[in-house]
């Protein structure tokens, strides 16, 4: 592992107190909820310090976030929004539900992907909108892909207010392309539907990828849609609470600037993000090979450890998808491979049904690391 990374060891890892830390006992391996296990980039460890040197503590200031986004999506994703209609939200999913709570009637429909990020599902909910599945079409092979005829059917469905999409998708690391995101464009204007597409994932793109960000899709459903991101997938920092959103245009934006005091970020999560997009593209790209390298070492320890488990290489992020249906541990294999092996992966059906018989390893760690936790599968597998 690139040294920047640092070694991933258990008994330092063991002294984080985060959710993935402290959810279960000290003898289950987490590779569940999406925090990887690197140590954090020096140069956001240097901002948090600067920041408390100064008593910088006080309520969120955008400062140059705008700037530090439109930087990074230009050099990086081959994008150039506009930094006065780039955002600082406390996090994706309190952004998403402000968005759609201001776009649509209480009890509206919300049109979503699955399988996919489980919180789409609940936090819609708790906001008081009803689900409306569109899922993605499975293949034999494994392979997913957006199903257009289900898409449009689902926007039809009465009372449908606004469609989610989440690219790069989680948890199947696939990329859309950009003829996709064009057809997905030209229905929901044709059905007068309201779009948001979730790119958190987006800076974590792998090798031989491209991540087409949706206000690069030439189409005025597009750029109409609010697009969210963020620094805490790429650079690891979730606990530091700053999400981005983007308005495509200043109509949009007017949602979000209205609410701002419902979407306070933290201070310090602002001064972590402009480090992060600005300074700390080495570690992203140590994080990212380090990503990459495990995605094909998964696929030989599977084969090794566990033949009978599928996966797909994912396109993007530290995400692995993986189908148990062959393994016999029933609709929820992770709870299996935590009760026989401790380890904890996340369940599949918290995706959706169509995730009854897999279940989503978390590869954001150490090759060491990785191969114990499939060793821990196995042991469950073998009963
Ligand atoms: C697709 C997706 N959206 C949103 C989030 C939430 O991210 P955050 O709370 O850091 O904004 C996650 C976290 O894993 C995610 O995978």
């Amino acid at each position: 592992m690139d040294a920047i990374l640092g070694d991933c060891s258990l008994e330092n890892l063991r002294k984080r107190t985060s959710h993935k830390w402290r959810t279960h006992p000290a003898d289950v391996l987490p590779a569940f909820v999406a925090e990887m296990d690197f140590d954090p980039a020096e140069q956001i460890k240097d901002a948090i310090r600067a920041a408390l040197n100064a008593g910088d503590l006080g309520y969120p200031h955008k400062g140059e976030l705008g700037d530090a986004f439109a930087e990074f999506a230009a050099d990086r994703l081959g994008w150039s929004p506009n930094p006065d209609l780039v955002f600082a939200i406390p996090d994706v999913m309190t952004g998403i539900a402000e968005v759609v709570q201001a776009l649509t009637e209480p009890g509206a429909g919300v049109v979503i992907n699955p399988p996919v990020y489980a919180p789409f599902f609940f936090r819609l909910e708790l906001a008081g909108r009803r689900i409306v599945e569109a899922p993605l079409s499975a293949g034999q092979d494994g392979s997913y892909e957006l199903d257009l005829e289900t898409l449009d059917r689902a926007l039809l469905r009465p009372g449908v207010g606004a469609y989610l999409l989440c690219n790069p998708h989680n948890p199947l690391g696939r990329v859309w392309s950009r003829e996709q995101l064009s057809a997905v464009a030209e229905l929901c204007d044709r059905r007068g539907v309201p779009v948001l597409v979730d790119e958190i994932h987006a800076p974590l793109v792998l090798p031989g990828a491209q991540h087409v960000p949706f206000h690069t899709v030439d189409h005025p459903a597009a750029r109409r849609a609010v697009v969210f991101s963020s620094a805490s997938k790429g650079w690891n920092i979730p606990g530091l609470k700053c999400g981005i959103a983007v308005a495509g245009d200043p109509e949009a934006g007017e949602i979000l600037a209205l609410r701002w005091d419902a979407l306070l970020a933290s201070h310090l999560g602002v001064h972590a993000s402009v480090a992060a997009l600005r300074n700390a593209r080495p570690w992203l790209d140590a994080a990212i090979a380090q990503v990459d390298a495990n995605t094909k070492l998964l696929a030989k320890l599977l084969a090794d450890r566990l033949p009978g488990a599928a996966y797909r290489r994912p396109e993007a992020s530290f995400l692995a998808w993986i189908d148990c249906r062959e393994l016999g541990l029933g609709d929820d294999p992770a709870a299996e491979f935590l009760a026989r092996g401790r380890v904890a992966l996340s369940a599949g059906p918290d995706f959706g049904s169509q995730g009854r018989g897999f279940a989503r390893l978390n590869i954001g760690t150490s090759p060491e690391l990785l191969a114990e936790a499939v060793r821990r599968m196995s042991v469950a597998v073998a009963g």
